[in-house]
């Protein structure tokens, strides 16, 4: 055989001009479920998403990927209706969080966010000390009700994201005054400390360097056991480390979903084959 030659398919490509979803974008065990959801910019004049329908499983990370601008951040803002802040933003389709969609009426946004917490891109703290950062929340939602619990929680939700060690002795300092990594750890400690059963992640890691982002993978790892985590990353060596399952995005379009790994190794459309093997992206 010739050297380097590149593994034999077992299966045609779907075509470029093919755009509908490939792969099973449904799973059995489902702790969302997104029907048929675009996003449109501008008051409707852009739209940045195209008819998506996808699951995110309990106990899953899924990793969203694909070429910038593609629609990642756009999509992922949508499950926990962070889009409704970008004025001339609108959403359609149905999103269900435990059987009941977000985008029903009735749905109050302050505990849907709880329920399903976001790690930005850019780290953001509050203009507050490490300590209230994240202990800001828990008080809100009624987690903690007295000292001791509320120390309690912020030593765990630091030790978790693995950040502790780093601020235990300035905890009443600024947490604008940590440098942009140790900014992410608090933002994750921040999203953890109120529990949240969905966790996204809009590439939680581009700040960091590799001990940070080993520590945060290995979170991920752990949360998994409890939460569903949508990540989204540029990182292909990332999403094949932590998840389960991948979506590929394109102009707006879902092109692919499926196990991680047979997105990686075989998959079924020529866009993302393009994609994973650097063509594009
Ligand atoms: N607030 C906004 N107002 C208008 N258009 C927007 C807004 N945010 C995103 N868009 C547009 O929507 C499309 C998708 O953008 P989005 O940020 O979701 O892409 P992405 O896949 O996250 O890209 P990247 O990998 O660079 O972060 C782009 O064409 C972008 O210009
Ligand atoms: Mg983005």
């Amino acid at each position: 055989m010739e050297k380097n030659a590149a593994p034999k398919r077992s299966h045609r490509l779907v075509p470029k001009d093919n755009r509908n979803t490939v792969g099973e974008n449904q799973v059995d065990n489902f702790k969302m479920r997104c029907e048929q959801v675009s996003v449109f910019y501008d008051n409707g004049a852009t739209k940045a998403i195209n008819s998506v329908s996808l699951d995110i499983g309990d106990n899953e990370v899924i990793a969203m990927i694909g070429p910038s601008g593609c629609g990642k951040s756009t999509f992922i803002r949508c499950l926990n209706r962070m889009n409704d802040t970008i004025e001339g933003c609108k959403v359609d389709g149905r999103i269900y969080l435990d059987g009941k969609n977000i985008y029903d009426k009735d749905v109050d946004v302050v505990p849907l966010r709880a329920r399903v917490g976001m790690v930005f891109q850019k780290p953001n703290p509050f203009p507050k000390s490490i300590f209230d950062n994240v202990a800001y929340a828990p008080r809100i939602h009624g987690l903690v009700t007295n000292k001791s619990e509320t120390e309690e929680l912020v030593e765990k939700s630091l030790v978790r994201a693995g950040l502790w060690n780093e601020v235990k002795d300035r905890l009443n300092q600024p947490g604008t005054g940590l440098s942009g990594g140790q900014q992410q750890r608090l933002c994750i400690a921040r999203t953890i400390a109120v529990n949240p059963e969905v966790i996204l992640m809009d590439e939680p890691c581009s700040a960091l360097d590799p001990i940070a982002t080993a520590i945060i993978e290995e979170l991920i790892e752990e949360l998994r056991q409890e939460y569903s985590i949508a990540i989204v990353t540029h990182s292909m060596q990332q999403a094949s480390r932590i998840s389960q399952r991948t979506a590929y995005f394109h102009l707006g379009d879902l092109i692919e979903i499926g196990p991680t790994e047979q997105i990686f190794l075989n998959p079924l459309h020529q866009l993302t084959q393009d994609y994973i093997t650097g063509r594009f992206g």
